[in-house]
């Protein structure tokens, strides 16, 4: 598999000879950490065909089955201080959402923060987790991990999720060639974080026109509480601005946002 990864890579790209496959690991994610915090460069790119705890953000599960998805995770190491990189989980977005597009003929839509759906459902998704070095304050590392369900049939997903989650040959009903879109994938994302911190304001202005959140009925889960109104717009940091049915508004930037119409929520 990495070798038709890269045979669809151009000979010279900067990340070819950084790109490490796996068969099977627990999380793509813990094991970038575990290499960056031993010194992996910038532009490590970790695959793997399995994953045994595939991680998603608020701590859930990400089911990653045997050769139905990309699990890939790469480390970013951005010379900067973590609150410029807010809008990283965004920047992320974009690119995949174009590399989907590039490899596969379709652009996905983007729930907020880090959810790419198709159909109101959960094609993947984006775990983004960062390390700063406590002497000088800046970001020592940045790992990004994504997951997309490229092959799986409706009842291939456990029945929890089934009526929430997606593939990529579900929606195109054709066949999906994962090297092609990790390819593309790792392309786009190279471009990105060359862009990633002097085109903010562009890449935060691709976000908002995919993303669906912006102009829905939103549900704001906190603690046991859930509150109610309409997502707005997003900021240039990646908070959603949301209009609370008590009238005021506030910019939300953690936390598990329900979308009407999206994943069950009516
Ligand atoms: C989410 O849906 O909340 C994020 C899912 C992120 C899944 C990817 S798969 C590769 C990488 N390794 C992990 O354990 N998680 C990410």
């Amino acid at each position: 598999m990495s070798r038709h990864i890269c045979f669809h890579l151009p000979p010279k790209h900067p990340w070819r000879d950084l790109l490490k496959w796996f068969d099977s690991v627990g999380s793509t994610n813990t094991l970038a950490k575990e290499m960056a915090a031993q010194g992996a460069p910038h532009g490590t790119i970790l695959i793997a065909d399995h994953q045994t705890e595939g991680r998603g953000r608020l701590g859930r599960t990400f089911h990653s089955p045997n050769a139905a998805g990309i699990y890939m995770s790469v480390i970013l190491r951005p010379q900067c201080p973590p609150m410029q990189l807010m809008h990283l989980t965004c920047a992320v977005a974009v690119a995949v959402c174009d590399a989907v597009e590039k490899a596969l003929g379709f652009r996905p839509s983007i729930k907020w923060i880090n959810d790419l759906v198709v159909d109101g459902k959960k094609l993947g998704g984006i775990l983004t987790e960062l390390s700063i070095d406590p002497k000088t304050g800046l970001t020592d590392y940045a790992v990004i991990g994504i997951g997309i369900n490229c092959t799986q049939r409706s009842e291939d997903f456990s029945e929890d999720i089934r009526s929430m989650a997606c593939s990529a040959a579900m929606f195109t009903k054709k066949a999906v060639d994962r090297s092609r879109l990790a390819a593309a994938m790792i392309t786009e994302l190279e471009e990105m974080s060359r862009c990633l911190l002097s085109e903010k304001e562009d890449i935060m202005a691709r976000y908002r026109q995919d993303c669906v959140t912006i102009g829905s009925h939103v549900q704001v889960l906190r603690g046991d509480e859930k509150h109610e109104g309409i997502a707005l717009d997003v900021d240039c940091e990646g908070a959603l601005i949301v209009t609370f049915t008590d009238g005021h508004t506030e910019a939300v930037s953690c936390g598990e946002v329900s979308v009407r119409g999206m994943y069950g929520y009516t």
